[in-house]
C-alpha cells in the first residue's frame, strides 16, 4: 500500500517542475508536477530550498535530476511563483555549486503567538507547535514567542506551556526530552496589543534570535477581533520581517455580519496583502474534511453519483454534549449560527459541492468553493429553526440552562442550536436540500457529513423493505469526529437459505485501518501557514459570500426577536428541526 503522505516531515520534499530538453521554441518544455501540494505530501525525494540573498531555488529529484531556479519575493510561495514565472533551467555545473550551499541553514521562522495566555493558545496552538516539533516538521531554525499584556518571564511562559502540552504525543518515546528542547525555543514578551513601541522591542528580541539569518515571521492572532487591526498595524510597522515573509493567522469570528466582516478585511488590508492573511477555519484542517476531495475525486465510484441525479439530500451535522461553560460572554455575542454554521459547516458544504477544480492549487480550489457559495439561494427565515438549551435533571445530576451561565445576560435569545435548509442554484445541485444542524448541550459530541441517495428505481427487492423505502436507500457517512470513519450503508442479503435483506455498513474505520494517530487540525494548519500553503485558509471573497448568505436571516432573527425553541440539556434538540427536514421529505440520519 503506498502512501502520499510523507511519514516524516523532515525529509525535505517540495514542488517540482519537470523539464525536458525536447523540442520547443525555447529549447525546453516544462510542466509542473505535483506543484499544488505542500512539500510534506510528496513521496519522491525532491526538494526546494530558498535563499533570500541569492534568490535562487533548487529542485532536486532523486531520479532524472533536474535543477531549476526562480526568485521569490517576501510572500510568494513556490507555487505562485512557479506559475507566474518561466523558470530558467541552469546548467548542471551551476546547479551543483549552488545546491551544495545549504540555504535552509540561512533562514529562520519566528512564530509569535499574540494573546499567548489565552485559552486557544494554551489548549491548541502551543500543543500543535510542540507536536510539529516532535514530528520534525518545523524548520531547523525556529523560535516561538508568546506575546500578551500580562507580565511573565520566559520561565513562567515555559511553565504555563508545559502544563498544557498534553497532546497526542504524550505517550510517545522521548516526549519529555523533546519537550525540554522545545521549551528552550519558547520565549515571552509582554506588551500592549496597540503599542508600536512594545512591538518594536519584540522586533529587537526576534532579531537577536534570528541571528542575521533570513527571517520569516508568522503571527498567530489569538486575541479578540476588536483588537486584530491594532495588533496587525503594530506588528507590520514595527516587527515585520525585512528580508523574508511575514504572515498573519487570524481566527474567527471575522465580524458579525457582512458589514463588520468587510470592515475587518479593509482594516487588515491597510497593513497586509491578502496573501499574508491566513484566515483559519480549523474544520478545514480536520483529517476527514481534508479527505473529502480525495474520496470524491480519486474514486470513480463516487464522483459520477455526486449530483442531484443520485443524491437526495446532504446533511452536515455538528453536535456537542456540553454547553457554553464559561464561554457564554463570547458566545452570546455570536450564537451558534455565527460560531459553527456560517463557517465550519458552510466550508464543508462548499468543499463537498464544488466542481472539480483545475488543480489542487489553493486558488483553483478556492475559486470553486466561492462559486458554490455564490450560487446558493438566499436563506429564508422559514428554512431555519433555532433553539436554546434549558436546564435538565437526569440521574440525580442537574444540568444548567444556557442562561444560567453567569456570563450570559438574563433573558438572552441567542440560539445555541440551529438547523437550516440550504439550496444551491446550479445544474449539479438544483433542488437538493443541504440540511445543516449545529447545537450545543445535545446528547452526543459528533461532527459528520451524511449523503442520502435516492431510491433504486424499480427495485426488484422493494417488497423486502416494506413501506418505508427510506430504510433502503444508500447512505454515505463521513464521520469527521470522534472515532473517524467513512461508511456506506448498503442493502445486503442476510446469509441463509431464505431471502431476507438487511442494511449493513461497508466501514472504513480509521482506528482499525491506520495505526498512525490523526494529527490535530491546528498542526496541519500551522504547518501549512509556515509553508505558505493557502488551500485550507479562507480567502476574503469566500468570507464575503458566506456572510452574504447568512447576514439577512441573522438580522431578521434579531430584529424580530425570534424566540428560540427550548430543548433540555442533553437531548436531541428541538423538535422543529424534524419538521424542517420533513418539509423536504428528509429524515435526519443521526436520529434514525
Ligand atoms: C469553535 C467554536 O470554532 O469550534 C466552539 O467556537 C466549538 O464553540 C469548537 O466548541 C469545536 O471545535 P472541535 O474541533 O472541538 O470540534
Amino acid at each position: 500500500m503506498s502512501t502520499l503522505y510523507s511519514p516524516n516531515c523532515s525529509s525535505s520534499l517540495y514542488y517540482s517542475r519537470l523539464a525536458t530538453s525536447s523540442s520547443s521554441a525555447s529549447g525546453y518544455q516544462s510542466r509542473i508536477t505535483g506543484c499544488s501540494l505542500p512539500k510534506r505530501y510528496h513521496k519522491n525525494n525532491f526538494s526546494l530550498q530558498s535563499q533570500k540573498y541569492q534568490r535562487c531555488n533548487f529542485v532536486r529529484m532523486q531520479e532524472g535530476e533536474v535543477d531549476v531556479t526562480a526568485s521569490l519575493t517576501g510572500n510568494d510561495t513556490p507555487v505562485t511563483k512557479f506559475k507566474d514565472e518561466l523558470l530558467k533551467i541552469k546548467s548542471s555545473e551551476e546547479c551543483k555549486d549552488a545546491a551544495d550551499f545549504d540555504f535552509k541553514e540561512e533562514s529562520t521562522v519566528s512564530i509569535t503567538v499574540v494573546g499567548a495566555s489565552g485559552d486557544l493558545a494554551r489548549k491548541k496552538i502551543f500543543p500543535a507547535l510542540f507536536a510539529l516539533y516532535y514530528e520534525d516538521c518545523l524548520p531547523k531554525h525556529f523560535t516561538v514567542f508568546g506575546y500578551a499584556r500580562s507580565k511573565m518571564t520566559d520561565a513562567e511562559l515555559r511553565n504555563m506551556v508545559s502544563m498544557t502540552l498534553t497532546c497526542r504525543i504524550d505517550k510517545r518515546e522521548n516526549c519529555s526530552e523533546k519537550m525540554d528542547q522545545f521549551l528552550k525555543r519558547c520565549f515571552y514578551h509582554s506588551g500592549q496589543y496597540d503599542s508600536e513601541e512594545n512591538f518594536a522591542v519584540l522586533d529587537k528580541k526576534l532579531k537577536e534570535h534570528e541571528g542575521g539569518r533570513v527571517s520569516n515571521r508568522l503571527y498567530y492572532l489569538s486575541i479578540p477581533p476588536n483588537i486584530f487591526i491594532d495588533a496587525v498595524r503594530c506588528a507590520s510597522s514595527s516587527a515585520s520581517s525585512t528580508n523574508g515573509w511575514t504572515r498573519v493567522i487570524v481566527e474567527k469570528p471575522f465580524g458579525r455580519d457582512s458589514d463588520s466582516s468587510a470592515a475587518l478585511t479593509r482594516g487588515l488590508k491597510q497593513y497586509l496583502e491578502e496573501d499574508q492573511i491566513f484566515r483559519i477555519d480549523h474544520y478545514l484542517g480536520k483529517e476527514l474534511v481534508e479527505n473529502l476531495s480525495v474520496l470524491r475525486f480519486s474514486n470513480l465510484i463516487f464522483e459520477p453519483l455526486w449530483s442531484r441525479q443520485y443524491i437526495k439530500n446532504v446533511q452536515l451535522i455538528f453536535s456537542e454534549d456540553f454547553g457554553t461553560e464559561g464561554r457564554g460572554g463570547y458566545f452570546d455575542h455570536y450564537g451558534i449560527v455565527r460560531d459553527i454554521m456560517q463557517n465550519h459547516l458552510l466550508q464543508i458544504l462548499a468543499l463537498f459541492a464544488m466542481e472539480t477544480p483545475v488543480s489542487l492549487d489553493a486558488e483553483d480550489i478556492r475559486n470553486e468553493k466561492v462559486k458554490v457559495l455564490r450560487s446558493m439561494k438566499p436563506l429564508q427565515l422559514e428554512n431555519m429553526v433555532t433553539g436554546q438549551y434549558k436546564s435538565h435533571a437526569k440521574g440525580g445530576t442537574s444540568y444548567p440552562a444556557y442562561t444560567d451561565d453567569k456570563t450570559v445576560p438574563n433573558g438572552s435569545l441567542t440560539p445555541t442550536f440551529a438547523a437550516a435548509a440550504l439550496f444551491i442554484d446550479n445544474a449539479r445541485w438544483d433542488g437538493v436540500p443541504f440540511l445543516l444542524k449545529a447545537g450545543k448541550a445535545l446528547h452526543t459530541k459528533r461532527a459528520e457529513i451524511r449523503v442520502q441517495f435516492r431510491h433504486v428505481p424499480g427495485n426488484l427487492y422493494n417488497k423486502s423493505f416494506g413501506t418505508d423505502l427510506d430504510q433502503a436507500t444508500n447512505e454515505l457517512v463521513i464521520r469527521v469526529q470522534p472515532d473517524e470513519a467513512i461508511y456506506l450503508k448498503i442493502n445486503n442479503k442476510v446469509p441463509g437459505l431464505g431471502m431476507r435483506l438487511d442494511n449493513s455498513h461497508l466501514n472504513l474505520h480509521y482506528a482499525a485501518r491506520y495505526s498512525k494517530e490523526i494529527p490535530d487540525a491546528y498542526e496541519r494548519l500551522l504547518l501549512d501557514a509556515i509553508e505558505g500553503e493557502r488551500r485550507l485558509f479562507i480567502r476574503s471573497d469566500e468570507l464575503d459570500a458566506a456572510w452574504e448568505l447568512f447576514t439577512p436571516v441573522l438580522k431578521e432573527l434579531e430584529e424580530k426577536k425570534i424566540i428560540p425553541e427550548y430543548y433540555p440539556y442533553g437531548s436531541r434538540g428541538p423538535v422543529g428541526a424534524h419538521y424542517l427536514a420533513a418539509r423536504y421529505n428528509v429524515r435526519w440520519g443521526d436520529i434514525a
